[in-house]
């Protein structure tokens, strides 16, 4: 099976080696009009010299570009009539996202959105330990999202706020954990780590809480930058047991107890922390391209998710809870 990519940056890169890795998959097509960036790939994959050649040769293609590029890239693979996975966010507005799922519906073409948390085995633990009841009655989520270096300026004129850039994952991860809709959200945003995200009207740390259907609370903290390493945890708290994804001697956080050992080569990035999730994730739409597997992960996800992030930033501007069905 050959499998197109286009977009060859920070998760593009991580995509394709996955992809390269993965015995069904004999060849991967990339179109990264970025010289350096597609060498960088040249040794696991090929490149071409436009996407149309990429649609040309595929089974299905994965769509790694910026995030103002994704609506058009999507809908050009939903006209090549070929099975898409679109990396996160599928758009920054709620009615281009509906749209664009809609227009891929039209095409009758499988679209899967980069939620990889789904496919992380701590996760998928502690999504059948709240399923199966065996955590009990669940009380509370907590999710810890904190970048070991910040992204590149440049990253940041397309990517959307923090809320809807870094913590859409955990929106999208509480509900599917949880399996209850989120009700309400109360978001908080400082910029504490470099001026350039108060350039683009963003925070560089974040909290906020959320109340989930049946009184269960979710409380997400992030940070664009940490001292120790790439930190994410997500925690899930019930009445007979207490979970956590992340939790383990790479996590970068030290005790301040005396005796207690100390992180061994933290997590550096996120390709590192969700090597297994990643790889999963592409093995996943693989299956879906070959027909063989379910979408674990449809376009529904990036409009739900969407609505808690731009839920977020109202509550961030307002300075209030904001109910998400506001949005
Ligand atoms: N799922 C995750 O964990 C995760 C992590 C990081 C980024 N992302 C998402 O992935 C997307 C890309 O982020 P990134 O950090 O890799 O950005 P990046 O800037 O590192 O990479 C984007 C690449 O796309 C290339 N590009 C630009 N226009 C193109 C086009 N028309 N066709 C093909 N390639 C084109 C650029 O040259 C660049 O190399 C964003 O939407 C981001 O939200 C997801």
């Amino acid at each position: 099976m050959q499998i197109g990519v286009l977009g060859a940056g920070r998760i593009g890169q991580t995509h394709i080696i996955n992809l390269a890795e993965l015995p069904g998959v004999t060849e991967v097509l990339v179109y990264e009009p970025d010289a350096n960036a597609a060498r960088r790939v040249q040794e696991v994959a090929t490149v071409c010299s436009s996407a149309e050649e990429v649609f040309t040769r595929s089974d299905g293609v994965v769509v790694a570009t910026p995030t103002s590029h994704h609506p058009e890239d999507v809908r050009a693979v939903a006209d090549a009539g070929l099975p898409c996975f679109s990396e996160k966010p599928i758009s920054l507005n709620l009615a281009d996202t509906e749209a664009t799922i809609a227009y891929a519906a039209a095409a009758g073409i499988e679209l899967q959105v980069g939620f990889h948390r789904r496919f992380d085995p701590g996760f998928l633990k502690m999504r059948r330990a709240v399923e199966s009841g065996d955590l009990g009655e669940l009380y509370l989520i907590r999710a810890a999202c904190h970048d070991y270096e910040p992204p590149h300026e440049s990253y940041l004129p397309t990517a959307g706020s923090i809320f809807c850039d870094m913590h859409i994952h955990d929106f999208d991860a509480i509900a599917w954990l949880s399996g209850r809709t989120p009700i309400d959200v109360v978001a908080r945003g400082s910029v504490l780590v470099d001026e350039m995200f108060a350039r683009y009207e963003d925070v560089d740390t974040s909290a906020a809480i959320m109340t989930l259907e049946g009184g269960a609370l979710a409380m997400l903290t992030g940070t664009r930058q940490n001292g120790v390493g790439y930190d994410h945890r997500t925690e899930v708290i019930g009445s007979r047991d207490a979970l956590s994804a992340g939790l383990g001697p790479q996590m970068p956080l030290r005790s301040a107890d005396p005796g207690v050992l100390q992180p061994v080569d933290p997590y550096p990035s996120f390709p590192v922390r969700f090597h297994q999730a990643y790889a999963a994730e592409m093995a996943a739409f693989v299956d879906l391209v070959a027909g063989e597997g379910p979408n674990q992960c449809p376009g529904s996800a990036a409009e739900d998710a969407l609505r808690v992030a731009l839920a977020a930033d109202l509550s961030l501007a307002r300075g209030s809870a904001v109910r998400i069905d506001e949005v």
